[in-house]
Formats: C-alpha cells, structure tokens, sequence
C-alpha cells in the first residue's frame, strides 16, 4: 500500500470528527468502538459509529453507518473518510467496507492514524479492481446518480 503522510488541517478535523463520533458507538460484544467520519467536497462531515448486535452477523460498521447517513442526507460523493478505532492504532477497514464506499469514490481517501500521525490512501490502493456498476453491463441497472 502507498501511505502517505497527512498534516492538512481538514483531516486533522476529519479525524477528530471520527473520535468524537467513536464515543456514541454501540459495541457492547467486542468492547471495539470505532468512528467514522465522512468529508464532502461543499466542506460537511457526516459521521457514523458501528453498531453492533447479539446476532453478531448484523453489525454495521461505523464507515457503513456514515455513507448510509450521508446518502440519507443526499450526499453521494465523497472525498475523504476518516476512521478511528483504538487510540493510537491503525483502524483499516474491512473488506465490506471498502466495497461499500468504492461505489460511491473508488478515489477517495482513507485517512488513518497511529502514534506517528495521519496517513492516508487512495480507497482503489486498498481495493484494487473492486466491483462496480461498471461490471453490470446493462446499462438499466446502473445508478444514474
Ligand atoms: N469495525 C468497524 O466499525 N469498522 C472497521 O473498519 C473495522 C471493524 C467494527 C465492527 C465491530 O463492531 C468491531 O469493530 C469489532 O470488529
């Protein structure tokens, strides 16, 4: 992967915004609070938590939970996404998640952080040839939005 080193003042904020949110998680199971938090190109966050359940299967991620509330504020075109889960730690997202966001920016960047700092990649780093509409073919079933 291609980290790179971020000291912009935006993912600075992105990632606060990311912590601030991790502390309404709902993960009571695996006691693994994680943040998301979401940058659009008019400057807005929209921030989400996981959520988890006693049928485990069902958790929503907190980097799902953001783009399902961004997308529920008509925002569908990310920039940047800023992930915190343990303090000091690196939180990559999971295989899902990086699916779940590449339809919306496959060139979005995941900003994450350890002691060192903020590091960031391109989503298509993290998910090469991921899956989209373009694979469907038919053009009916793609999203024209
Ligand atoms: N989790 C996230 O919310 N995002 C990630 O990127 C990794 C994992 C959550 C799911 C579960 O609630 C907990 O962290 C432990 O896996």
């Amino acid at each position: 992967m291609e980290a790179q080193l971020l000291t912009e003042s935006k993912y600075v904020r992105l990632m606060q915004a990311a912590k601030d949110v991790r502390t309404s998680a709902y993960a009571p199971y695996s006691h693994f609070p994680v943040g998301a938090a979401i940058l659009f190109s008019d400057g807005e966050i929209v921030t989400g938590c996981n959520v988890e359940n006693a049928s485990f299967g069902l958790t929503v991620c907190a980097e799902r939970s953001a783009m399902c509330a961004a997308v529920a504020a008509s925002k569908k075109h990310p920039l940047a996404v800023a992930i915190a889960g343990e303090e000091g730690k690196l939180c990559p997202p999971c295989g899902a998640c990086r699916q779940f966001l590449y339809e919306f920016n496959p060139q979005m960047t995941v900003v994450l952080e350890d002691a060192a700092g903020l590091i960031g990649y391109q989503l298509s780093e993290l998910l090469p040839a991921g899956f989209s509409a373009d694979e469907l073919g038919e053009e009916k079933n793609k999203c024209k939005n």
